[in-house]
């Protein structure tokens, strides 16, 4: 095995009732501050990702830019980031969804990718699922094809992982929270 998951796991912190009561916020940064911590997750990913056939790296917003777009510089590859509504300059696509606390709207540039690239689509976390399923289908509507979708942790009790998987998307994550 190249490591231990539960080195990553013990990395990352969770913060009760935040960003409001109820929820357990799990908090990567330390795993980010952590340089052995941060090498290993890279490294993973890169051994996933390295003979597969990719032309892009697509990051969602804020947390997905961060390995998003380390894992696209080892692997040689360019990156596209999907950002909340209202941070993109050109113009853009737009989707809706839901999310553990709340809504929200992600949005592309119209350019980002063209028809029949084959796209990795890379987050930190997976909740509901709703995140991930937007930046999907914003990728798809510009023709793309999204050929996994990556995360480094799973909320498996919130059903987003089934769901995603149940709607035909290959998905990796490192790391379960109950
Ligand atoms: C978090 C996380 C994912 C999303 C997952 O981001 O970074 O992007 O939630 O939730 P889902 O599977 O239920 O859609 P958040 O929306 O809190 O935004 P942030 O990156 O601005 O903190
Ligand atoms: N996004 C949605 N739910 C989350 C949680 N519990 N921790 C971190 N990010 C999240």
């Amino acid at each position: 095995m190249l490591f231990d998951p539960a080195y990553l796991r013990d990395r990352i912190r969770t913060v009760p009732d935040w960003p409001e009561p109820g929820v357990q916020f799990r908090d990567i940064t330390p795993l980010l501050q952590d340089p052995k911590s941060l090498r290993v997750l890279v490294e993973h990913f890169v051994f996933r990702y390295m003979d597969q056939k990719i032309d892009l790296v697509a990051g969602i917003d804020a947390r997905g830019f961060i390995i998003g777009s380390i894992l696209a510089h080892q692997l040689g590859l360019g990156f596209v980031p999907i950002r909340k509504k209202g941070k993109l300059p050109f113009t853009t696509i737009a989707e809706e969804y839901e999310l553990e606390y709340g809504s929200a709207t992600v949005e592309v540039h119209a350019d980002a990718c063209k028809q029949g690239d084959r796209v990795l689509l890379i987050d930190d976390l997976i909740a509901t699922g709703g995140t991930m399923m937007a930046g999907r289908k914003l990728l798809e509507r510009l023709g793309a094809t999204v050929v996994e979708g990556c995360a480094i942790v799973d909320l498996p009790e919130l059903g987003g992982s089934q769901l995603l998987r149940d709607s035909g998307l290959p998905l990796f994550t490192l790391v379960d929270f109950a």
